[in-house]
């Protein structure tokens, strides 16, 4: 090996403690790294990294694989300022993209085409959609979103159809020959067209891996393989991990089974559990100092954790010194709870602290909204991790345009998608009505010119119907209530037969129904939603936004001041999984990652009014189970 220059910034003995050292400098062969939140295990990656690099192992046959791609990028930098330059060839991303290089370049062997196009899960849900009509199904019959979520289980955990259904969807059982009819066609249908969904990627990797020719000559290239996060990879995913191993025994995975939240994509901290079976003679390293966190929030989410029966509990001790306990506090409404974040988020970012360096986090996607209107009012810049903002989102939108053409009935722009998502009226009789629009008076009109046109009688039934909707929600006082309408006219089901996550959907609208009920005019609803492009254009290069984010997307990051919202019962843990010990469990991981991601301030907010501000609400589980000495309470 030749040793390559030092550089002068590297100083290991000054910046890692001596557990990191050691895995850094000894973490040949089989290495499992067992740690918790913010003890360095991303760190020590990074470093091991430049290690190897400086001991002059080719960084092309060093394969780094992080959660997303953005994580792989920020390693990568930390690696070429550490090392003064970018290390060529260095394979570093997720599972995914890993999967595409390696199969655009081997996948001939198994007849895959280079030229292979990538569908998404929108591509995905039209092909199964067509499929399944071909299909003889009956009444009660999956939409292609469910099959699509059963095929997607099946080849995450390396299980049959059958058994996917059996465990975790058994009312689906009568259907399992048809679902396996279902996916051997859509199988086929990609490979006809030279198509691979996500999945595909995986499940073809693995295959590729397998083969005896390109599977040895593509893990005998890799010397070293370093793994992030891995308690939350799949079955498929160590498995697909294991073939890359086989050649060079040269496997790090760090890993913290107190923070695997992504179960309902296949995850498993089983991968964890094994890993010493799985590759024997595997050195198991412990890291137990957190770095992060002052220790109150530290004691506070260890108090937390410490509620689930974790598999291996860790002690973690905080190097920080003192700060202040975490504050707890108590809103009215969803509302209240918005003015609260966003005003202190104000008189920080007043005392001198950057956007960037305030995360906010919520458990559900529409649980940042009301949050949204009120920074978007004090012109805070911001940005919505992993995800669009709040009034930006199609079915939002959609919504959103039947108040606006009650406002403005010229608003073009909002008829065509009222047009093009009505049921009856399609694309070309909306563009035959679309000319009109700038002329109009009222509703009524579009009837006439629908009569007028010769629509035929299913086009002019749906515009009557569509004016007949409009006037019963300018009847309505309330506009929660017109939203309501909307749903109900078609709009529920036009989203359940559109979307895969309509659940989420659903959600959102609630939401939207939440923040209507808090105004009492149609035209400051608009504005409030209309503001939100405005703040949008505040953000001008050079400024750190604020980061709001689920907590399922901030996962390995860390802020000075942290903000949780929705800690309320019925929200957080997701109601769905109250039941459920196991999910409960989960729920509280999740509640966990949140806490951990503070570095010295740790806000947690909730409301006692729900629903339109009709039901009182009690704090979540999560705070009621902490005892009080643990933290601040506040009323809001
Ligand atoms: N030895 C050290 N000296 C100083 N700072 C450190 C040391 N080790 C880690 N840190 C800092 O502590 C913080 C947490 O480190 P890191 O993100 O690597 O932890 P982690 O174990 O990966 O956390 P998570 O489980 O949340 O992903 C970072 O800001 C990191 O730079
Ligand atoms: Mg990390």
């Amino acid at each position: 090996m030749t040793e390559t220059k030092l550089s002068e910034y590297l100083d290991y003995e000054k910046v890692l403690n001596e557990e990191q050292l050691r895995i850094v400098k000894e973490g040949e062969g089989h290495c499992l790294v067992l740690a918790g939140p913010g003890s360095g295990k991303t760190r020590v990656l990074v470093y091991r990294v430049c290690w190897l690099i400086e001991k002059g192992v080719l960084p092309s046959s060093i394969l780094l694989v992080t959660f997303t791609n953005k994580a792989a990028r920020e390693m990568i930098t930390r690696v070429e300022k550490l090392l003064g330059s970018y290390p060529k060839g260095l394979w570093a991303g997720t599972f995914h993209h890993i999967a595409n290089v390696l199969l655009r370049r081997y996948g001939s062997v198994l007849s895959i085409p280079a030229n292979y196009t990538i569908i998404d899960e929108e591509d995905s849900l039209s092909i199964l959609k067509k499929i399944t009509e071909t299909v003889e199904t009956q009444e009660g019959f999956l939409k292609p979103s469910d099959i699509k979520k059963i095929f997607s289980l099946s080849v995450n955990t390396v299980e049959s159809i059958k058994d996917v259904v059996n465990t975790r969807f058994p009312d689906n059982s009568p259907f399992i020959h048809r679902l396996e009819t279902i996916w051997s066609n859509y199988q086929k249908t990609k490979r006809r067209h030279n198509l691979m969904d996500y999945d595909d990627l995986l499940l073809f990797c693995y295959k590729l891996l397998k083969n005896e020719s390109v599977g040895a000559k593509i893990s005998g290239n890799f010397r070293y393989i370093l793994v992030d996060e891995y308690h939350d990879t799949n079955r498929l995913q160590s498995l697909i991990l294991y073939q890359l191993a086989r050649v060079n025994k040269n496997i790090m995975v760090v890993g913290d089974d107190a923070q695997s939240i992504y179960s309902f994509r296949g995850a498993t901290i089983n991968n964890i559990m094994e890993f010493t079976r799985i590759y024997p003679g595997a050195k198991i390293f412990y890291l137990d100092i957190n770095y992060r966190s002052t220790p109150q929030i530290l004691d506070f989410a260890n108090k937390s954790i410490s509620h689930n029966h974790i598999r291996y509990p860790k002690t973690l001790k905080s190097v920080r010194e003192i700060g202040v306990k975490p504050v707890v506090v108590k809103c009215y409404s969803p509302k209240d709870e918005a003015l609260f974040v966003s005003q202190r988020v104000f008189q920080l970012i007043n005392s001198g602290i950057q956007p960037k360096d305030i995360g906010i986090l919520f458990r559900s996607r529409y649980q940042s909204a009301e949050l949204e209107i009120e920074i978007s009012r004090l012109k805070i810049p911001y940005i919505v991790r992993g995800g669009i903002r709040f009034f930006e989102q199609a079915h939002i939108k959609d919504i959103m345009a039947y108040f606006r053409v009650l406002e403005n009935i010229r608003d073009e722009v909002s008829w065509r998608r009222i047009f093009f998502q009505t049921e009856g009226i399609g694309s070309k009789t909306a563009e035959r009505l679309v000319p009109y629009i700038s002329g109009l008076k009222c509703f009524d009109e579009l009837v006439e010119i629908a009569e007028k046109e010769e629509f035929g009688l299913r086009r002019a039934t749906a515009v009557k119907s569509l004016v007949s909707l409009l006037k019963k929600i300018q009847g309505q006082k309330n506009m929660q209530k017109g939203i309501t309408l909307i749903m109900d006219a078609g709009y529920s089901e036009y989203i359940s037969k559109k979307y895969k996550d309509e659940i989420e959907r659903y959600e959102d609208i609630e939401m939207l129904k939440e923040i209507a009920s808090t105004y009492s005019s149609l035209e400051d609803f608009i504005s409030a939603a209309s503001l939100q492009e405005y703040a949008k254009g505040e953000l001008t290069e050079g400024t750190s936004p604020l980061v709001l984010s689920t907590i399922h997307q901030a996962k390995g990051l860390e802020w000075k001041v942290v903000f949780i919202i929705g800690v309320s019962a019925n929200h957080f843990p997701h109601p769905t999984s109250t039941m459920d010990i196991q999910a409960l469990e989960e729920e509280r991981r999740i509640f966990y990652v949140a806490t951990t991601r503070a570095k010295e301030d740790l806000y947690i907010t909730y409301f006692t009014r729900d629903f339109y501000r009709t039901f009182t609400n009690r704090p979540s589980i999560f705070l009621e189970e902490i005892p009080e000495y643990l933290y601040e309470k506040w009323n809001f």
